[in-house]
């Protein structure tokens, strides 16, 4: 295993405690000798272990399993969506609904390996910037370790669930004047400049690592087949470069025969990458002021924007945008027909896949995951704006069964 940058190619050890190529100050990403993997996954008692993270230990960079920090992360349900397929026109929909990990998001996936790491580098301080999810799992994570923990959140509205975790995991939290990008800048000048200060955001090569088990659990889920096309929220473009990673990983083990699409969305309000896609050009232009009603993917200039585009090129995927409202339509619908309540970003892969299935981009015949990466509750405010408020009735059956139309016996033909 080592460690590389994705342009010059220039190589790293393993232990170097490093963010970006000194070289030529692109992305790095961790590698490894699949012929050791394999022989490393036949010796494996690895199939007969419970759906998580760890169940990939083998396929993770970490010296020794028994000093993990961990969770139990991972294991989140691989649900068959059929009443909202139906709706949306998609025979086999299923939603991969990463709200059922510890702090609510997929991000304690790259958490459990990140933090590992930093005990692993003999780090006392973690630092990340957030808009709200990976300060509360990082939070959570270096709680358990032991470790302090620094994050910096972008001005304007933070989801409040997310803010009450970091909060109550102890984490010191400065909200930054600015937006997400340039409270992300910082924190990579603090830990370059802090050698003791360990960076945790997704630019961080072990991170990724720990998210790409994402993959891995969709193909053991559907009993050792990829799907035909995945959809990923995005934001700072670190997850759908960590799923890619997981499935190309599978495909070159011999786990699954064939790949899918990867598809990215973001919201109108803060599209570079789903631009760039679009218009079919190799680099995104930030986007100054993003806005949109999804706070978590509230993000100008995604940092590992070349490794989403790469995902996308050599998955043969898209990215689409997609508007606040649809957004939110979306994440009704989902809860509405499926009982699954996710946040906002969270259901933009699902109206990603609504605009598709009307631009013809997805069929009804192909096997089709969405992403949903966070759970509704860490931002209730949102649902409570657009719904209506009970109303107060006085505590007698009577006008209560009036209010509710079961004051007359319902006809036995009736249906709900
Ligand atoms: N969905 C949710 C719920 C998120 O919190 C994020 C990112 C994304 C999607 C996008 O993932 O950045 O890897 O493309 N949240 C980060 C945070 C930025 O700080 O919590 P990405």
């Amino acid at each position: 295993m080592f460690i590389q940058c994705i342009a010059c190619r220039e190589k790293y050890d393993e232990d170097e405690i490093i963010y970006s190529c000194r070289r030529c100050g692109d992305l790095l990403e961790v590698k490894y000798d699949y012929k050791v993997l394999k022989e490393r996954l036949r010796e494996s008692d690895w199939m007969s272990l419970p759906l998580s993270v760890w169940r990939y230990r083998d396929l993770m960079p970490v010296r020794d399993i028994s000093e993990i920090v961990s969770l139990n992360e991972g294991g989140t349900g691989l649900h068959r969506c059929k009443r909202l397929g139906k709706l949306l026109g998609v025979k086999r929909l299923y939603v991969k609904n990463e709200g059922e990990n510890p702090t609510g998001s997929f991000k304690d996936r790259g958490m459990t390996v990140g933090v590992t790491k930093a005990v692993e580098f003999g780090m006392k301080i973690v630092i990340c910037a957030s808009t709200g999810n990976t300060a509360a799992s990082l939070a959570a994570y270096a709680a358990k370790a032991g470790l302090q923990c620094i994050v910096l959140i972008p001005s304007g509205k933070i989801a409040y669930g997310k803010l009450a975790q970091a909060m109550v995991y102890g984490a010191k939290v400065v909200q930054v004047r600015g937006n997400f990008d340039q409270a992300l800048k910082i924190v990579l000048e603090l830990s370059e400049k802090h050698r003791k200060v360990y960076l945790l955001n997704s630019i961080n090569p072990f991170r990724i690592e720990g998210q790409k088990s994402l993959a891995y659990e969709i193909c053991d889920q559907l009993n050792g087949e990829a799907p035909d096309k995945v959809i990923v929220p995005v934001g700072n473009a670190g997850n759908i470069s960590a799923i890619w990673k997981g499935f190309s990983d599978f495909y070159q083990l011999n786990l699954i025969s064939s790949l899918p699409q990867m598809i990215g969305i973001q919201a109108e309000g803060a599209a570079p990458i789903a631009q760039a896609v679009k218009e079919g050009i190799n680099s995104i232009l930030p986007v100054d002021r993003p806005e949109t009603v999804a706070t978590a993917i509230r993000i100008g200039a995604p940092l590992s924007w070349k490794k989403a585009m790469r995902a996308i090129r050599e998955s043969k995927g898209t990215a689409e945008t997609v508007t606040d409202r649809e957004i939110l339509e979306a994440q009704r619908m989902l809860a509405r027909h499926e009982g699954l309540f996710v946040e906002p970003a969270s259901a933009s892969s699902i109206a990603g896949l609504r605009k598709l299935v009307d631009l013809g981009t997805v069929n009804k015949d192909e096997t089709i995951v969405c992403v949903a990466t966070g759970h509704g509750l860490k931002d209730p405010d949102i649902v409570m704006q657009t719904c209506r408020k009970p109303i107060e009735i006085e505590a007698k059956i009577g006008p209560i069964s009036e209010y509710l139309g079961l004051s007359k016996p319902i006809a036995p033909t009736a249906t709900l």
